[in-house]
């Protein structure tokens, strides 16, 4: 088949599918656990309550309702999908992957799937890695997830940390499709992925197979993060713009890391986005970190906010430090 001059691939979301864990672990739960209190939390987070998997649930079980919503919504089966994977911080197991389990679980027999680490920016470095395979052509369609059990890497002690993270899981199915090369194309527009490994005391977990032989817990000196946060993701925000020749003005929607809704605000209000544009979730889910960006996505979606058209705005933040952005025409 000849392509007309110009004309790019494109990776263009086709579904999107998420998951909560039916327990709830609502701030008033923690006062009752912790010192902490219901006011402190919503005026420092936003935060008002979080899922909390149940004993029998493992990040592939998150993964796999995620997946096959996704699917359903694209009307496709697991065999359909050629490339799969799964960004998350909390995997079942050492190893096989979680990517592995759920390829199994969904019926997808050929194609390859993988586990990415890369924190609270697993989903958007998932994102366009998948772009990549796509957009050179070598895989048709891609599975990719975002799904942590956080709770158990927490320290139920530390009020610092344990009132931030909750457990979930969302998925997005991504097709290549043939575009015209220009920011009206549906699809992966652009994506921007940064790290820089000297901030690992910052924000990291004490353990691990090679060193506690442990899974180990959060640490994590809060107001610092905050601090870099809101620098980091609005220079990476800033390249995408940059990229692309476009605006905060452009822009729909913009579906960010939900870690915290002061974060959230302030980012958005260094780059200029009006507030109606920000979709913020926090509250009822708290920082999910790999799910935390699509799980947003699938709630903006199912009511409606994000139509066929919209140009999206993702971003992340997390552990390593790693950050990025991608601006998606949905
Ligand atoms: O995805 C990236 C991952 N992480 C993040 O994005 C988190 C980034 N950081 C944050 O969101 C905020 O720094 C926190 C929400 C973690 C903390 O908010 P803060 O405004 O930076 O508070 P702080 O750490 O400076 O603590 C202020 C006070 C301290 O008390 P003193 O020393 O002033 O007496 C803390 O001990 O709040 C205290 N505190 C709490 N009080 C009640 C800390 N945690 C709690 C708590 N309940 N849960």
């Amino acid at each position: 088949m000849t392509r007309p001059q110009n004309a790019v691939l494109r990776s263009v979301v086709i579904g999107l599918g998420s998951y909560l864990p039916k327990r709830i672990l609502s701030n008033a739960d923690l006062e009752k656990m912790l010192d902490t209190s219901d006011a402190w939390i919503t005026q420092r987070t936003g935060i008002k309550l979080r899922h909390i998997a149940a004993d029998d649930e493992r990040t592939s079980t998150l993964a796999t309702h995620a997946a096959r919503a996704a699917l359903a919504e694209a009307g496709l089966e697991g065999k359909d999908i050629d490339l799969l994977i799964v960004a998350t911080t909390t995997p079942d197991y050492t190893f096989p992957s979680v990517a592995t389990q759920v390829q199994a679980a969904i019926g997808m027999t050929g194609g390859v799937a993988f586990d990415l680490q890369a924190v609270c920016s697993g989903f958007i470095f998932a994102l366009t890695t998948a772009d990549k395979f796509l957009t050179a052509g070598s895989h048709k369609r891609a599975l990719v997830i975002g799904a942590e059990i956080f709770s158990r890497l927490l320290d139920w002690k530390d009020r610092g940390t344990c009132v931030l993270f909750g457990d979930g899981a969302a998925a997005m199915v991504l097709e290549a499709q043939p575009g015209g090369g220009t920011t009206a194309d549906r699809g992966v527009l652009t994506a921007h992925l940064r790290s820089d490994g000297r901030h690992f005391s910052k924000l990291y977990v004490d353990g691990g197979p090679s060193s506690t032989q442990t899974a180990g817990h959060i640490r994590m000196e809060g107001r610092e993060v905050f601090k870099l946060a809101v620098t980091m993701i609005t220079d990476v925000v800033e390249a995408a713009f940059a990229a692309t020749g476009t605006t905060a003005e452009d822009l729909d929607w913009f579906v960010p890391h939900q870690a915290n809704a002061r974060i959230i605000d302030a980012s958005a209000e260094k780059l200029n986005i009006a507030p109606q544009k920000v979709v913020k979730t926090v509250a009822f889910h708290g920082n999910t970190s790999a799910a935390s960006v699509p799980l947003a996505l699938a709630a903006a979606r199912a009511d409606g906010r994000i139509k066929p058209g919209d140009l999206v705005m993702l971003e992340a933040m997390g552990g390593g430090f790693t950050w990025g952005a991608a601006l998606v025409r949905w």
